[in-house]
C-alpha cells in the first residue's frame, strides 16, 4: 500500500495518516475521525476510510 496517497482529499489525509490513527489507539471509525477529521466534510471517502481502519486494525493486533 501507498502510505502517501489521499483516502480523504477534503481533510487531505492519507493511509498513512489512517495507520498513525490506529497504531495510536483508534479502532473504530468515528476514533478515526476524530483524530484525522477524515470523512468529516463531504464523506464521499466514508467507506475507504471504514476499509483502511478495518485494515489497519486487524494489522495491529494481530
Ligand atoms: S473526501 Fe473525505 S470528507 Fe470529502
Amino acid at each position: 500500500m501507498n502510505l502517501d496517497k489521499i483516502v480523504c482529499n477534503c481533510m487531505s489525509v492519507t493511509n498513512g495518516m489512517i495507520k498513525e490513527a490506529v497504531d495510536a489507539g483508534a479502532s473504530t471509525l468515528e476514533e478515526v475521525q476524530d483524530a484525522t477529521g477524515a470523512g468529516t466534510a463531504c464523506g464521499v471517502c466514508l467507506d475507504d476510510v471504514q476499509h483502511l481502519v478495518e485494515q489497519f486494525v486487524s494489522e495491529r493486533d494481530n
